[in-house]
């Protein structure tokens, strides 16, 4: 059943009964003002829409619109009276889809089943762009997330779109890590002048860069989990686990790779420092144990002497080796007593002040510091009475006041202070111990600056690591790590800041320290005796 909607009398029963001639079942209605189209429009679907050339209160044109605004595809066909090509062409142009004359009116069927046909082929085109639509918009914020995703993750991603990865382009934040300009290139493939400022190392060694991660995935390769190391300009270096897939064409063959970077710097460096002071323990106990064994014929050849010094009549030259031997043996018993020392488990805590301690520490360098003309200005605003153990204290302050003196060589400046802090005003460090508990709790801020030359930014950043030195053999590289240490043991902790900049260089180490519990009005962390 063909619905046909007439405009006018271009559906009369004329031509009805022509199309019923043609073989159509049809059923047609009549409108003959634009508000009668556009509700006969809105009430029902229609197969085809018929309209004379023109009538009073609906033009073609307007026909042509109306359908329009309404998205409906049902063809519009004119059926005229008049003959003639401008006509056709006036019609056309007016937005009807054909046009057939009344002395023609066997063209009305065929017209009528070709123009349902467009018309079902203008729907499913218009459907399918709709989807296109779609799907890009979906595509588009699908690329937004990922995007943002990219960007977000903490992780370095690297992509190439090249199989000869001679351009990498890599994330914020592998851009960030690797220390690059944004959007530069990081692929060691790429030409020389190109190419970024840092090596990378497999297993320690430097190779090809055909044997890089992304460069094997981009060649269709799948690696996962190999370690890589970054070196960058200044020396530092930077530890990944990469894993690195292959980006295949249309065709599956490789057209560029993806990989994933993850930063394993800080786990590689406690690793290690693992490692160290595990070694350390066992050198401690075993000098320890040694120690030990020597200190009991130590004593008995100390007694031995001291009877041979009292033996009457001994030659002046005898004596005299007496003597040496005497001042040997005593050195001796220092080391002894020292190297016993260094393994020693501690005690209890004492209560001690701050300031004495320094004193202390001052007396026993003023000599070695006067005569390299260092000036040493003490400025104690508290007495800082703290809770913990003061021989191992003594070790941290001595050994920042001889690195401060070793720096400074000739001729410059110490200055030690003293004063109460609350915790809440005692900076966070990212990489620094974090002090757990009561952000309240008083303190006392321990500070030693001196006007040496500074720490070298390449340097900063091993600092505290065992066996870190620049003094050569004269150093153990021990001094800052056992300090640290010490320190954390205490609740406390341990900042530095330096300047290398000339006229104006010095480094300044600060150390937090809880009060003892009755002056901080909180309860410190107790402090762990052999911790
Ligand atoms: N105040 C300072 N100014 C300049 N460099 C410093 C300063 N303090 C420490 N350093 C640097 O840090 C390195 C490590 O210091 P640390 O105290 O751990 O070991 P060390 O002094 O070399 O050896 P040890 O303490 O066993 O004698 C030093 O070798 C030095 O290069
Ligand atoms: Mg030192």
């Amino acid at each position: 059943m063909l619905r046909v909607l007439s405009i006018g009398d271009a559906g009369d029963d004329f031509v009805a009964s022509e199309l019923r001639r043609q073989g159509y079942e049809l059923r047609v209605e009549q409108v003959c003002t634009r508000e009668a189209f556009s509700q006969a429009l809105d009430r029902q679907a229609w197969d085809v829409i018929l309209s004379e050339f023109s009538v009073p209160g609906l033009t073609v044109q307007q026909a042509a619109q109306l359908l329009r605004a309404r998205h409906l595809d049902a063809p519009l066909i004119v059926v005229s009276n008049a003959v003639g090509e401008e006509k056709a062409v006036e019609a056309m142009r007016a937005g009807a889809h054909d046009f057939v004359t009344r002395n023609s009116l066997v063209r009305l069927g065929p017209a009528i089943e070709r123009e349902i046909d467009e018309a079902a082929n203008r729907r499913e085109r218009r459907r399918a762009e709709l989807f296109i639509v779609d799907l890009n918009r979906d595509l588009q914020r699908r690329i937004a997330e990922l995007q943002t995703l990219v960007n977000l993750v903490p992780v370095g991603i690297a992509i190439t779109d090249t199989p000869d990865c001679r351009f990498i382009r890599a994330n914020p934040a592998f851009e960030r890590m690797l220390e690059v300009a944004p959007s530069s290139n990081i692929s060691l493939s790429a030409p020389v002048e190109e190419r970024p400022p840092f090596r990378i190392l497999i297993s320690g060694q430097e190779v090809p860069p055909d044997l890089l991660p992304m460069q094997r995935a981009a060649r269709g390769e799948n690696v996962t989990g190999q370690e890589v190391e970054f070196i960058r300009e200044d020396g530092t270096s930077l530890r990944f686990l990469a894993s690195a897939v292959t980006l295949l064409d249309e065709n599956g063959r490789p057209r560029g790779a993806v990989g994933a970077f993850a930063d394993i710097t800080e786990m590689k460096q406690a690793e290690h420092m693992l490692r160290n002071s595990e070694k350390l323990a066992s050198v401690g106990r075993l000098a320890a144990t040694i120690a030990h064994e020597i200190n009991n014929p130590l004593e008995a050849v100390t007694n031995v002497l001291y009877l041979l010094e009292r033996t009457a009549g001994m030659p002046p030259y005898a004596a005299e080796l007496v003597a040496i031997a005497q001042k040997e043996m005593q050195r001796i018993s220092m080391i002894v007593k020292q190297t016993l020392g260094f393994h020693r488990e501690s005690v209890a805590p004492v209560r001690i002040s701050i300031a004495d301690l320094f004193d202390e520490v001052i007396s026993l360098y003023q000599r070695k510091l006067d005569s390299a003309g260092i000036h040493v200005h003490r400025s104690y605003r508290s007495r800082g009475e703290i809770e913990g153990y003061p021989g191992e204290l003594r070790q941290v302050f001595s050994n920042l006041i001889i690195n401060a003196a070793d720096a400074i060589a000739r001729g410059g400046h110490i200055h030690l202070r003293v004063q109460d802090v609350t915790r809440r005003f005692w900076p966070e460090r990212r990489r620094g111990p974090r002090l757990g508990g009561n952000s309240s709790l008083n303190g006392v801020r321990v500070v030693i600056a001196d006007t040496g030359p500074g720490i070298p930014a390449e340097n900063r950043r091993r600092l505290f690591e065992p066996f870190f030195t620049t003094k050569g053999e004269k150093g153990t590289g021990l001094g800052l790590w056992v300090s640290q240490g010490i320190i954390m043991k205490h609740g406390g902790r341990m900042q530095m800041r330096s300047s290398t900049r000339p006229g104006r260089s010095g480094t300044v180490f600060s150390i937090f320290l809880p009060l003892a519990a009755s002056q901080s009005g909180s309860t410190p962390k107790p402090v762990a005796a052999g911790e």
